[in-house]
């Protein structure tokens, strides 16, 4: 499947990409949403969707915003933008994920928040345990884990689809980072681990975690409640890892935190006991929740969809080619619903955007949401229509729900491993139906957009 960026660029038509000085200083800048900036930050993170489909409106495809938040100074809703700006080497525009609200519980040296030289050391050690035959070796993980999750949901019950599904993508995760085959034993470690992860996430959803968020959005480090918070959740992560300095089998191992304790840096030195937290940490939360909502979300546009949701039915069940509708259904759930709507760059030298031209050091955000609801790439954008994709593939800087570059999602492969596992699995096995036809409303939580309700559905018929 082709979703990296770089077969996009080369038609590109519109003016765009690094300037020199002088050709920036001929350029406008970005028009400016018109609104007072304490509103301007409630709006972008409370509700991001009318307020960037608001802005694209009123002001066109690139408008800069008052936020107070440095790497959300400009935004673009175009692809050849988002191209450009995702393909860049790092030192023309690198990662604002190192300045996103990630940052303060992640800290700045994983591989999500790191930029250059440790970015790429961390990325290059990673990459081949999240790709080919590592995704082989977790496909029997995800199914047994499916099908283990699937077998206990009440019928005739409504509840929200995303926990489960955040079960499944846990243990999933969990397995391919500690090593850890099923779900572990009570009493243990990787036990705690795992149900301290889902109570600080579920956490993030309600009002006193929101807030807790909102005051760490404009710090780098944890602040206020967030500290002692952490604690708790980085405890069990530092006892796993102590657990394992001390197994002395680290050189037969194959799981990702044995590989982080065995890697060496340029001068030859181990991680230390906070950098390989902070590796797993990022892992463990950008590997699950992520692919968790993702699934939800794909339910939750299903079940308002019939003519949708019927084919994908009657494909999985043997009346259609299967695998590809299930792919169709994956890709097109991913463009209407990005679970994550924005990612950012630094530019460090100035920066053409079409019309406009930016200075260095301007943050400029990609609005994944926007560039997958325009007309001229996807028409009838807001309309949920798999078999869009019956007859086109995703293509660079159009269909951007994993990012682009090298800073793609390290998880892209795993994360449409799973969504077919268990996309597959649930809609052969089960008759679903949602518990309110209405639409569920988007919830903004750190980075992520997520189904407000958790994706809520009744399960009438098991098989
Ligand atoms: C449906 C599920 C997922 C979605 C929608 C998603 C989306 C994204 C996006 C948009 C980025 C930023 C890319 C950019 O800035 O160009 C990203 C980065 C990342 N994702 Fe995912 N992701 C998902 C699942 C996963 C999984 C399963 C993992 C597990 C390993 C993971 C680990 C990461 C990491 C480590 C990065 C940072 C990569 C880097 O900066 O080099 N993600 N993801």
């Amino acid at each position: 499947m082709a979703t990296g960026l770089s077969e996009g660029t080369e038609a590109l038509g519109r003016g765009g990409g690094p300037l020199g000085p002088e050709a920036a200083a001929q350029l406008p800048a970005p028009p400016t949403v018109p609104l007072p900036s304490a509103i301007q930050l409630l709006r972008y993170r409370r509700r991001q969707i009318e307020f960037v489909f608001r802005a694209r409106r009123e002001l066109g495809d690139v408008f800069a915003m008052r936020t107070g938040d440095p790497a959300a100074e400009v935004m673009t809703g175009h692809p050849e933008d988002a191209a450009r700006l995702l393909t860049a080497p790092p030192e023309q525009a690198h990662s604002t994920a190192g300045e996103s609200p990630v940052r303060p519980i992640i800290g700045p040296s994983s591989v999500l928040t790191a930029i250059g030289d440790r970015h790429l050391r961390q990325r290059k050690l990673l990459l081949p345990h999240f790709h080919g035959e590592a995704i082989g070796r977790y496909t029997e993980a995800i199914a047994a884990a499916t099908e283990r999750e699937i077998s206990s949901w009440p019928l005739n019950q409504p509840f929200p689809l995303a926990p489960r599904m955040q079960g499944i993508t846990l243990d999933v995760i969990m397995a391919g980072i500690f090593g850890i085959e099923g779900r572990p034993r009570r009493g243990t470690v990787e036990q705690r681990l795992r149900a301290t992860t889902r109570r600080m996430v579920e956490l993030t959803t309600k009002p006193a975690g929101q807030l807790v968020e909102l005051m760490n959005a404009r710090s780098p480090e944890p602040v206020g409640l967030s500290r002692p918070l952490l604690r708790i959740l980085e405890r069990p992560f530092d006892q796993m890892i102590e657990q394992r300095r001390r197994a002395g089998d680290l050189a037969e191992r194959r799981d990702i935190l044995s590989l982080l304790l065995g890697a060496r840096t340029e001068g030859g030195e181990t991680l230390t006991a906070e950098e390989v937290r902070a590796e797993l940490l990022a892992l463990v939360l950008a590997g699950h929740e992520t692919t968790a909502n993702s699934l939800a979300w794909t339910w939750e546009r299903l079940l308002r969809n019939p003519a949708a949701h019927e084919r994908l039915r009657d494909a999985v069940r043997g009346e259609g080619d299967g695998d590809a509708v299930v792919e169709q259904t994956i890709l097109e759930a991913m463009r209407s619903r990005p679970v994550v709507p924005l990612t950012g760059r630094r530019v460090q030298v100035p920066w053409q955007l079409g019309p406009y031209a930016v200075p260095a050091g301007t943050g400029i955000l990609v609005s994944i949401l926007l560039v997958h609801h325009r007309e001229d790439l996807y028409p009838e954008p807001f309309e949920f229509r798999p078999q869009r994709w019956a007859e086109r593939k995703p293509r660079g800087g159009e269909w951007l729900a994993f990012g682009g570059g090298i800073r793609r999602c390290l998880g892209a492969s795993l994360a449409m491993a799973q969504q077919r596992v268990v996309l597959e699995a649930m809609a052969r096995r089960l008759d679903l139906e949602c518990d309110d036809p209405a639409p569920e409303r988007a919830l903004h939580r750190n980075i992520t957009m997520i189904p407000a309700r958790g994706g809520r559905v009744i399960v009438r018929c098991r098989r």
